[in-house]
């Protein structure tokens, strides 16, 4: 009697186990992939191995997961290549190289100036000299008034930066 209510037990321990296994599981996978095409193949052929947070850790474009994706299938990954073909679309999709923001040259510290505009830490320092000598900057234009700036580059970068 002991043990049969010990076997119970433990069977009942077992089954608590896995369902929590399976919920961690799904929950993984619904928080790291967002909904789409190819979603159900990802997070079946990506967990395998690793856990899929690893799968989806980086960010890149159709040549980059082409390479991951072979490299995987390198590693001993079982596609179809139908898979292969929605994986890789799913993934140029929702996992695109990161693209940053422009930087608003009003309110940029001059750190975000030097990396982002690739600055000198002089020119960096003049604009925001200048912008607390003059206020807000509302143009390109009035960018370029800022003592000792690289035109070219400012120019160059116009793209990137927002007023
Ligand atoms: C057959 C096993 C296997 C499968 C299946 C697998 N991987 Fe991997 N993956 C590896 C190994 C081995 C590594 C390298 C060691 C590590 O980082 O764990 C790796 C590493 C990675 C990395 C880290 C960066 C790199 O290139 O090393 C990424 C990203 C990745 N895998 C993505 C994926 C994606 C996306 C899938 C599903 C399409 C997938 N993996 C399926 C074995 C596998």
């Amino acid at each position: 009697m002991l043990i049969r209510n010990f076997s119970l037990h433990s069977m009942t321990r077992v089954a608590v186990m896995a369902a929590a296994l399976a919920v961690t599981a799904f929950g993984a996978e619904n928080e790291l992939l967002p909904d789409g095409d190819g979603k159900t193949e990802v997070a079946q052929n990506c967990a395998t191995c690793h856990d899929l947070g690893k799968a989806v850790s980086v960010r890149q474009d159709r040549a980059g997961w082409g390479a991951t994706l072979l490299k995987m299938v390198g590693f001993g990954m079982k596609s179809s290549d139908e898979e292969l073909r929605t994986m890789l679309a799913y993934l140029e999709t929702h996992f695109q190289p990161e693209e940053l923001p422009p930087v608003n040259v009003n309110t940029a510290r001059a750190i975000e100036l030097e990396s982002r505009l690739t600055l000198k830490r002089s020119e960096a320092s003049a604009i925001l000299k200048y912008r607390a000598a003059h206020g807000k900057f509302e143009s390109i234009d009035d960018l370029l008034k800022v003592p000792g700036i690289d035109a070219a580059k400012i120019q160059d970068k116009r793209d990137w930066i927002t007023f």
